[in-house]
C-alpha cells in the first residue's frame, strides 16, 4: 500500500446562477473586502482564481474561489468527468426569482453531487422578496433549513458586502463537514483552469494543483503538452516558487497552449515527462485521423 500523509486541504468553490443574477459583483465583493484587507497596494489583475482568507472561530481558513467566465472551461471540465469544485455557490437575485440557468445550476450541481450553498443575493432592493426564492427553489428540491430542510440559504448583498462574512462562514462550515483532504508531499496533479498564449511570456496556462506540491523546475504533462515550469505567479501575481494542494497557479513553461480542462501531471523527470507527452501527443494524431478517414 502506499502511505500517502494526508492533510486537510482548502475548499475550491465555483460560483453559479442566472445572468446578471450578481456572480461577479459577488466575487469581486468579496475579493475586495478579504484581498484588500492585507495586501498593500490593493487589488490586482486576477488569474481566474483568488484564494482568500477567513477567520472563524479563533482560526485562519483558505477558500480557493474559480472565476469561471462563461463557465467555458467549467463546461469542458464536466463533459470529459473532470471534477475540479468541491462547493458550489448558487447565486439567486431576490428581485428576480429562479431562472432558466439557475435551474441549469442546480442540475449541474446535483449532477456532480457536490454540496451546494444558496446566496439569495441583493436583498438590499426594494423589490427584493427572499421568501419568494425560497419558495421557488423548493419547487426544485432545494429547502431551505429554516423550513426544515438540509439547504444553506443566505441573504446577502453583492453591492453593500451585507452579510457576505456570514457565507463565507457557511463556506467553511460545509467544507469542514467535507473533510476535503489531499497529499502535499508527491508530485502535483491537477487541472487547467485556463490557457492563452502571451505575445511576450509565450504559453501561460492556470493550473489548479489537486493533489501534491508544484514546484519551479518541475516537469509536466498538460494534456498532450509538455513544460518545464520556469515561472510560477499566485492570484495577485507575485512569484511563488511552490503551491500545494487546492492552489491555483500561473504558470510559465509549457511547449505549447493547453486545453482549459485538461488534466495535467508532474513527472519524477524530464525525460519521463516527454515520453508521456509522445505519447499523448500521437494518440491524439491517430485519433484526428480516424476521425477524419470515418
Ligand atoms: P453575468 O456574468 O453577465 O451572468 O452577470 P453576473 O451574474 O456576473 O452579474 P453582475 O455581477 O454583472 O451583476 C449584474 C448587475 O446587478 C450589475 O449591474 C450589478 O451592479 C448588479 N448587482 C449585483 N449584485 C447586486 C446587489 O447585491 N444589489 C444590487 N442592487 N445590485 C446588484
Ligand atoms: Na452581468
Ligand atoms: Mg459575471
Amino acid at each position: 500500500a502506499d502511505f500517502e500523509s494526508l492533510k486537510r486541504r482548502p475548499p475550491v468553490v465555483t460560483i453559479m446562477g442566472h445572468v446578471d443574477h450578481g456572480k461577479t459583483t459577488l466575487l469581486d465583493s468579496i475579493r475586495k473586502t478579504k484581498v484588500a484587507q492585507g495586501e498593500a497596494g490593493g487589488i490586482t489583475q486576477h488569474i481566474g482564481a483568488y484564494h482568500v482568507d477567513v477567520d472563524h472561530a479563533g482560526t485562519s481558513h483558505q477558500i480557493v474561489f474559480l472565476d469561471t467566465p462563461g463557465h467555458e472551461a467549467f463546461t469542458a471540465m464536466r463533459a470529459r468527468g473532470t471534477r475540479v469544485t468541491d462547493i458550489a455557490i448558487l447565486v439567486v437575485a431576490a428581485d428576480d426569482g429562479v431562472r432558466p440557468q439557475t435551474i441549469e445550476a442546480i442540475s449541474h450541481a446535483k449532477a456532480a453531487e457536490v454540496p451546494l450553498i444558496v446566496a439569495i443575493n441583493k436583498v438590499d432592493k426594494e423589490t427584493a422578496n427572499p421568501d419568494r426564492v425560497k419558495q421557488e427553489l423548493m419547487e426544485h428540491g432545494l429547502v431551505p433549513e429554516e423550513w426544515g430542510g438540509d439547504t444553506i440559504m443566505v441573504p446577502v448583498s453583492a453591492l453593500s458586502g451585507e452579510n457576505l462574512d456570514s457565507l463565507l462562514e457557511m463556506i467553511v462550515l460545509v467544507a469542514e463537514i467535507e473533510d476535503l483532504q489531499a497529499n502535499p508531499d508527491r508530485l502535483a496533479r491537477g487541472t487547467v483552469i485556463e490557457a492563452n498564449l502571451d505575445k511576450a511570456r509565450g504559453p501561460v496556462a492556470t493550473l489548479l494543483i489537486q493533489n501534491g506540491t508544484l514546484r519551479v523546475g518541475d516537469s509536466l504533462v498538460a494534456g498532450p503538452i509538455l513544460g518545464k515550469v520556469k515561472a510560477m505567479l499566485d492570484d495577485r501575481l507575485k512569484r511563488v516558487q511552490v503551491a500545494g494542494p487546492s492552489f491555483a497557479v500561473e504558470v510559465l513553461g509549457l511547449n505549447d497552449v493547453p486545453a482549459a480542462g485538461d488534466e495535467f501531471e508532474v513527472y519524477s523527470d524530464e525525460k519521463t515527462a516527454r515520453a508521456v507527452a509522445d505519447k499523448r501527443m500521437l494518440e491524439q494524431r491517430q485519433s484526428r485521423l480516424q476521425q477524419s478517414m470515418a
